[in-house]
């Protein structure tokens, strides 16, 4: 039975803390947050859980074999690298810290460990992105194009991070996994409305290398919910809307490449206007799901998808996005490659 700690009760932990409590093979058996509030929330529900109001005291106590962190995200690496530290599993939510060098810290460490580092990266443990990424494979979408993805709604809003690193981790890990590989150049041009220095709306755009991209646009100040992503193939196209009851659709749709007609240059392309279908996909819930992997990857000792490589290439995007909006929208270009392996 492994003994599950929760720090951070605020928005997103109870909802692991429901999670991890479900499992058979693991029990919730201490949380921990700053905020006496959050904690006697929590005891009313959760009586049987211990409660410690800093990592420190839950360390000191002995109570748990691995940790999920789910605080704000500046406190992501130096919760992480004191739980490895005390050779504990960890688990991050997303992003797995502020930056790609954090990381790589956080990476080596659980190797000299030997200790589990998973993120939050909760759309890659979802049963539409595993079949997105399936038609992909299997060719029936044929050679890849470009991704756009836009995640929108009004609120919440946040003071600690702008909305490039609340809401594009989801997005840029989607992508990563779909593309199967990491993009060569970065630009991002966002709009502080809220607060001075925050971003409420960003646009991101990633350059992949054989003539592939990939646009994804957040923002936290839209008049409507939106989670869709399109991924566009030269055979055919799908569309994810994640709130739709049938999340794929899969067009039959395309534009073939021009052939000259004659010799004054005129051309004509060839549009394609086949049947779109939406494939059977088995329900459940991706959080759920997340949670298991993590238990099962510290029983079996394997290496998830979402593990501290896949935190780091998606940090990674990240950084280089956010200078890029410092420095209004100028291409950065991702030379460094401190881990070769393509992101799973
Ligand atoms: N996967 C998802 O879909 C998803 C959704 C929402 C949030 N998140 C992630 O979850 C994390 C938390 O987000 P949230 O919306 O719950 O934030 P929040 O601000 O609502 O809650 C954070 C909680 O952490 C506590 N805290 C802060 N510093 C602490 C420390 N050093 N030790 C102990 N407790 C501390 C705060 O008191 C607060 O209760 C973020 O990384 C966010 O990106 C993920």
């Amino acid at each position: 039975m492994i003994r599950i700690g929760v720090i951070g009760l605020g928005h997103w932990g109870p909802n692991l803390m429901r999670c991890f409590s479900a499992l058979p093979d693991c029990r919730v058996t201490a949380v921990c947050d700053r905020n006496c509030d959050q904690l006697l929330r929590i005891r009313e529900r959760y009586p049987q859980v211990q409660t410690a109001e800093g990592l420190d005291d839950l360390l000191d106590r002995d109570l748990v074999d691995a940790v999920v962190i789910a605080t704000p995200t500046a406190t992501h690496f130096e919760l992480a690298r004191k739980a490895l530290e005390h050779d504990l599993h960890v688990f991050v939510e997303k992003p797995l810290a502020t930056t790609s060098a954090e990381c790589v810290a956080l990476v080596d460490l659980a190797a000299q460990r030997n200790r589990l580092l998973f993120v939050g990266h909760v759309f890659l443990h979802s049963a539409p992105v595993a079949k997105l990424r399936q038609l992909i494979t299997s060719g029936e979408l044929g050679k890849l194009t470009y991704i756009s993805s836009r995640r929108l709604n009004l609120g919440p809003v946040r003071r600690d991070v702008n909305a490039l690193y609340d809401l594009a981790p989801h997005d840029i890990s989607m992508i990563l996994h779909l593309f199967g590989s990491q993009p060569e150049s970065v630009s991002c041009q966002g709009l502080s409305r809220l607060h001075p220095g925050i971003e409420d709306v960003c646009n991101l755009t990633m350059l992949f290398g054989d003539n592939r991209m990939a646009m994804v646009h957040v923002s936290w100040l839209d008049p409507r919910k939106e989670r869709v992503l399109t991924v566009v193939g030269d055979r055919k196209m799908v569309v994810y809307d994640d709130l739709e009851q049938e999340k794929l659709k899969v067009y039959d749709k395309g534009v073939d490449a021009p052939r000259p007609v004659d010799d004054f240059g005129e051309f004509q392309y060839s549009y394609r206007y086949g049947d779109s279908y939406c494939p059977w996909i088995e329900e459940h819930e991706p959080l759920k799901t997340e949670c298991a992997e993590f238990i099962r990857c510290i029983q079996e000792g394997d290496v998830p998808l979402t593990d501290g490589v896949n935190g780091f290439h998606v940090t990674r995007v990240l950084e280089a996005a956010q200078q890029s909006l410092m420095r209004g929208g100028v291409p950065i270009r991702l030379v460094e490659q401190r881990y070769e392996s393509a992101p799973k």
